[in-house]
């Protein structure tokens, strides 16, 4: 049935197809993508924030291949972060870098990420690398270490199935940055990646404990209520303070999750997605979990 239903779903013209001409789009992805515009952004990083929740935006896209494709980008993430300015949200930004021309040249993606820190910093706010798949992860390193050394707002994110995060860890350490730990969300081969889900959880609770130690803010982003709880319990043991990390969750995914633990005192972000390209990004979150094909065709049906 599940099989059945990916092989369906991964039929991706024909889905975008019925899903616009059914007018059901909106509804479906309102589920885990604020809107297509900024404005629509705003409106939802306003309902977290009256709830209590911080939230970070992502305005979608990656894999650019030409030059003004990444400076729209910039554009885009500029806007952003001056509509966060001016309506007082907590919000900070996430963004790929192979939106920003990584793929294209990685001097061009510098300089573009550079203007977007300058403004945030401008605000008083803060940038987030995220890391995307093994091809990038060198580069993504490189830009974020050159960037890092100048300006203090700029973060990145570590991924518990590689096996080489624990050394970039450190390394980003040394230099007291911000870090997002996750699982991971790319195909990687068994040379360079844990595959098993037992595995990346053992790493993701080492490296968690790693940088609730350190000095730093950092970011603990799941749904997994294993890697939530081995958290919580590590803090308490050491008695490290609610406010000293927060947990990061994405848009729609195990809301029962983040309303408890923001009141329970902990801070919690939400990783707001926006923009055109939304149906990659809804792609992905399917296939980390097939349940949530059945909500998708729930929704096609039902229009
Ligand atoms: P896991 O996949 O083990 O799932 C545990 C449980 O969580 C599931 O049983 C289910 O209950 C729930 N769950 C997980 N995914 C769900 C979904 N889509 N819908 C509904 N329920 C779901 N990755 C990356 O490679 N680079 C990055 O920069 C980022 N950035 C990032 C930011 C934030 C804020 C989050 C939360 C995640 C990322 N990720 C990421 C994605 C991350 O690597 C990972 O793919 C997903 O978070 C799923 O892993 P979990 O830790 O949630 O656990």
């Amino acid at each position: 049935m599940i099989k059945s239903l990916i092989l369906y779903m991964s039929d991706q013209p024909r889905l975008q197809r019925m899903a616009s001409n059914m007018e059901v789009s909106r509804r479906v992805a309102h589920r885990f993508v604020a809107g297509e515009k900024v404005r629509e952004a705003v409106e939802a990083v306003q309902v977290l924030n009256q709830k209590g929740f911080s939230a970070t935006l992502d305005y979608l896209g990656e894999m650019v291949t030409k030059p003004d494709e990444a400076s729209h980008a910039t554009q885009e993430y500029l806007a952003a972060l001056s509509q966060i300015h001016l309506h007082n949200l907590n919000s900070n930004v996430s963004l790929k870098l192979t939106q920003f021309g990584l793929g294209i040249d990685e001097e061009l993606c510098r300089s573009n990420v550079e203007q977007v820190i300058k403004l945030a910093g401008d605000f008083n706010n803060f940038v987030r690398i995220d890391m995307e798949g093994s091809p990038c992860t060198d580069a993504t390193i490189r830009i974020f270490t050159s960037l890092r050394r100048q300006y203090e707002n700029v973060g990145i994110v570590f991924q518990a199935y590689l096996f080489r995060s624990e050394n970039d860890i450190q390394d980003a350490l040394a230099l007291h940055s911000r870090i997002r730990l996750c699982k991971g969300a790319y195909k990687e081969p068994p040379e360079i990646a844990f595959k098993k889900k037992s595995a990346t959880d053992a790493n993701f609770v080492k490296l968690m404990k790693i940088l609730l130690k350190s000095s730093v803010y950092h970011g603990i982003a799941t749904h997994d209520p294993a890697m939530i709880a081995a958290t919580k319990e590590f803090a308490q043991k050491e008695s490290i303070d609610k406010k000293h990390f927060e947990f990061q969750m994405l848009y729609g995914v195990r809301r029962d999750l983040q309303e408890n633990l923001l009141k329970e005192g902990y801070p919690v972000r939400i990783y707001v997605p926006y923009g055109e390209e939304w149906y990659s990004y809804l792609m992905r979150r399917m296939a980390e979990r097939p349940a949530n094909l059945l909500f998708v065709l729930r929704n096609l049906l039902r229009g």
